[in-house]
């Protein structure tokens, strides 16, 4: 890991783990892109003059020698709008003269170890200031003073680049940010094919894929939350490149509100990438003296196709993003009353899954909505996070310390961003909830959303939650939202500031987890948004896993797990068995061991047989728990390239270890078929436990374990597991 600058050269080399990403300062200060890929040597840089310099309908500055060079043809490190590079912009900036010409050219730069935070932004850490080096590029607009400080840190051990932009007004007059892209990165050609995952709720992130054509392309939100629709996150893959080769390039954005990313393929077959804010109805006032910081954009390149790439987003995450005392404790094995009660429930009720919870060796009860206010169902009371003693008879503490002297942790679920219109909040402060001026509100789930922009909410939030929270021995906390934004708009903001209004909705939320997170550190928070609607890394750094779906029907839900180990661990991702009836309990649980374990169920709603299976799984979970949350994943089969089967494995940083798990998910007929497992030593030997039997490495990767034998039914699978001998 370094960063070089080549004063000679005016070259800056940024070298992570077997990646280079190579710029250079070119003429006039404009900072040019050369390169981001495979590590390159020190001594053999690319050639920059290769490159097209010119075309000619591509606007060059009056100062340069004509013909020879245009912002518009050469690969840039930002994208400027309004002045020579007519690409799709990155960074747009209305001055006092009402024109939002850009131009951003370099001033200075300084190199330093570690990882700056981001204020108010959840971004990647540095565990050691030796783990992280950080590249600060001051570029400067000399008509309007605006100031651009790019920022890139690479990571000792991780082939990743995190970049963002901070945006200063260093003039005196007001300036308006109307694109603030947290990097722009053109790349060599455009022969790739973009990956990303879009969904709904119950089919979080699906994976799609479709070659880049001229033009603009991409993804994005405007939901006032990273969404089901898409996820922040894309990928560009070479022609022909799959799961092990080719290489990928994955960019995922560490923010959980609108978002756009964008790729543009110009005229000269060269991509230019740009992820950010999204700048549809966005803006942001600057005064004289004041910053800006966007988002943090995380970059990782493989060249082992998607399966390195995201093996690699799954170590940085693990290692660098996720945070707090759960990063590497044991999660608790946890059962939640959701899909058993809904929100009929009473304390007894309640004390009866817990009972039956520690029978069975579960570790932690968690109790979802209804708890609070007059809540039986999703009509009222959100916002009015007392007890409902109706339900909870000598409130939450009663039921708290009867499931704490059955020995198990205990969760709680709340809804903080949310507020319904029938509570005796919103009858209070009807302005809480988002609104504009002389419209009806939308209701989503018959509900509001409060408006997080505001400090007196946050505090309210802040202090009935510690009325909970401070008071009683609570382990877990599940933070749900459950629709998207409409009708935005704070009765607070003044006109000219409305355009600030979902950037500041999220700074926000993310101050209010940040208050939760430090005040009550012990807590595991557990992220959730109608399942998996807000599955990002802002939320990630907050909650150290994320509920994927309300899909608990294994046999879909396994895609929806695919989708999300694009670039997420499977330690974020919570997973857990209910008792939906398309798959065996075996099938439910091989297919929940993939995440952060848990059960979903009223165990009277189910027969004793399904409890006696249950009983005996838990033995394994534990088993599996370092090898599935800290090991290393690989798809062997995805759904994206065969409906029927799928399969996965686990192995351990040392290869000592290996989970792989198959499952029909609609048979077809076999005939013969064997199942090659990866990521294995050739060389070394491994005793499969079921039959005892030893294969070498090179044996189970390249021949394969037979699979046919085994049963052929629609929602049969099945573990193997290896131990190197
Ligand atoms: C949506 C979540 O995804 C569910 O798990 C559950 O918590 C409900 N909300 C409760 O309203």
């Amino acid at each position: 890991m370094s960063i070089h600058f080549n004063e000679q050269k005016k070259i800056f080399k940024l070298d992570s783990k077997g990646v280079s990403y190579v710029f250079k300062i070119y003429q006039e200060g404009f900072l040019a892109h050369l390169y981001f890929g495979a590590y390159i040597p020190d001594d053999n840089l690319p050639d920059f003059e290769r490159r097209p310099v010119y075309a000619s309908f591509s606007p060059q500055p009056a100062s340069v020698e004509p013909y020879t060079f245009s912002p518009d043809t050469c690969p840039m490190e930002i994208g400027c709008n309004g002045g020579a590079d007519l690409r799709i912009a990155s960074i747009q900036i209305r001055n006092a003269d009402g024109n939002a010409v850009t131009d951003m050219r370099y001033v200075s730069h300084k190199i330093c170890s570690g990882k700056p935070a981001l204020p108010g932004l959840p971004a990647l850490y540095a565990n050691t200031p030796d783990e992280c080096e950080t590249l600060e590029i001051t570029m400067r607009d000399q008509v309007t003073g605006a100031e651009c400080v790019l920022l890139y840190t690479v990571f000792e051990r991780h082939p990743a680049i995190t970049r963002s932009v901070i945006i200063r007004n260093a003039s005196n007059k007001p300036m308006l940010i109307e694109r603030a892209m947290s990097f722009c990165m053109d790349t060599n050609g455009c022969d790739y094919e973009l990956i990303s995952l879009y969904g709904r709720h119950m089919q979080e992130r699906d994976f799609e894929r479709r070659p880049l054509a001229h033009g603009t392309q991409g993804i994005g939100s405007r939901r006032g939350s990273s969404g089901h629709a898409q996820n922040p996150f894309i990928a560009l893959i070479s022609k022909g490149g799959n799961e092990d080769s080719g290489e990928a390039y994955g960019f995922n954005l560490v923010y959980s509100c609108n978002f756009k990313a964008e790729i543009e393929v110009d005229y000269n077959n060269t991509a230019r990438v740009i992820m950010g804010i999204n700048y549809d109805d966005f803006g942001w006032n600057l005064a004289p003296g004041e910053e800006f910081y966007t988002p943090e954009a995380v970059l990782v390149y493989s060249a082992e196709g998607l399966g390195g790439m995201s093996r690699a987003f799954h170590r940085l995450y693990n290692e660098n993003l996720v945070r707090g005392e759960w990063k590497h404790k044991k999660r608790p094995l946890l059962v939640n009353n959701w899909e058993g009660t809904g929100m009929e429930f009473d304390d007894d009720k309640l004390y009866a899954i817990a009972a039956w919870a520690k029978e069975t060796g579960i570790e932690m009860f968690v109790m979802d909505d209804g708890w609070f206010g007059r809540r039986d169902d999703d009509t009222s009371s959100l916002g009015d996070w007392k007890v409902n003693e109706r339900k909870l008879k000598g409130g939450v503490g009663a039921l708290v310390k009867r499931v704490k002297a059955l020995g198990l942790k205990f969760g709680i679920w709340y809804e903080p961003e949310m507020i319904s219109p029938d509570s005796d909040l919103y009858r209070a402060h009807p302005d809480w909830a988002i609104h504009v001026p002389n419209r009806e509100c939308s209701v989503g789930r018959q509900q509001l959303v409060i408006d997080m922009t505001r400090k007196d909410v946050r505090d309210y939030l802040f202090d009935i939650m510690s009325e909970v929270l401070a008071n009683n021995d609570i382990d877990y906390l599940k933070w749900d939202f459950n629709r998207n934004i409409s009708e935005a708009g704070s009765a607070l903001l003044p006109a000219e500031r409305q355009k600030e209004f979902y950037h500041r909705y999220i700074l926000g939320t993310y101050e209010l987890m940040d208050r939760i997170t430090k005040a009550y550190p012990h807590l595991l928070v557990e992220g959730c948004s109608g399942g998996g609607g807000r599955f990002d890394p802002g939320i990630l750094y907050f909650s150290p896993q994320i509920w994927c779906s309300d899909n608990t029907d294994a046999l879909s839900r396994v895609d929806i797990q695919f989708g999300t180990s694009l670039c997420y661990p499977a330690s974020a991702q919570g997973a857990h068995v209910s008792a939906s009836p398309r798959a065996s309990y075996e099938t439910k649980r091989n297919v929940a061991l993939w995440g952060s374990f848990g059960y979903e169920l009223d165990p009277a709603k189910i027969s004793e047989e399904a409890r006696n299976e249950i009983k005996a799984q838990i033995a394994d979970y534990h088993k599996y728990y370092d090898l599935i949350h800290y090991g290393d994943l690989y798809r062997i089969i995805c759904p994206w390239d065969d409906p029927y089967n799928c399969a996965w494995m686990f192995v351990d940083e040392d290869k000592t270890q290996a989970l792989a798990i198959y499952l029909i998910k609609f048979k077809k007929e076999r005939r013969g078929l064997f199942l090659r497992l990866k990521g294995l030593d050739p060389a070394k030997y491994y005793r499969w436990e079921e039959t005892g039997e030893v294969f070498s490495g090179a044996l189970l990767m390249n021949a394969g374990i037979s699979l046919f034998r085994m049963p052929n039914e629609d929602g049969y699978s099945k573990t193997f597991f290896f131990t190197m001998v």
